[in-house]
């Protein structure tokens, strides 16, 4: 299934990301495709928020990964940019996390392709202007 959405400012894209945390059970991976600035991390704030996480919502930029906890569904936030290689994506967690039972929200999942499961739930954001985003949430073979 391939849904595409247009979004008109970062509450919208915070909206359409709420719809499809409305839809987790746990144990997803969520794929985020899209070039520095276009959205992902507004994204994963609307996953979040929606998920009834309270706290702050930042891009894992250094940590790697950022934790939020205590919502319906716990959700793990990646950011594999200076991912390149197995063992560093070993040292991560991210195959433990993929266990846990949470939802795992991957930016940059380009740099882990190999390693993203067959029904991994793949969002791309693509910057039409300033202020437009063309997002297409392909839930892959499996739904
Ligand atoms: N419709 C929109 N949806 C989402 N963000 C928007 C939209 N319109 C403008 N923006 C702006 O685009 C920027 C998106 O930043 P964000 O950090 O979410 O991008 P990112 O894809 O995570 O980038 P990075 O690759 O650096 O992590 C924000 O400054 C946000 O205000
Ligand atoms: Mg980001």
């Amino acid at each position: 299934m391939n849904n595409v959405f247009i979004s008109n400012s970062p509450k919208n894209t915070r909206e359409i990301a709420s719809q499809l945390a409305s839809t987790l059970n746990g144990g997803e991976v969520i794929a985020f495709y899209g070039d520095l600035g276009q959205g992902k991390t507004c994204f994963v704030t609307g996953l979040a928020e929606s998920l009834g996480f309270s706290g702050e919502v930042s891009s894992p930029t250094f940590a790697i990964i950022n934790e939020y906890l205590g919502g319906r569904l716990d959700l793990y936030h990646f950011d594999m940019y200076r991912v390149t290689d197995w063992n560093d994506l070993y040292s991560t967690g991210y195959f433990e996390y993929m266990e846990s039972g949470g939802v795992l929200a991957v930016e940059w999942s380009e740099n882990i392709e190999t390693a993203l499961p067959d029904d991994a739930i793949r969002v791309t954001i693509r910057r039409v202007d300033e202020t437009t985003r063309e997002i297409t949430i392909n839930r892959g073979e499996s739904v």
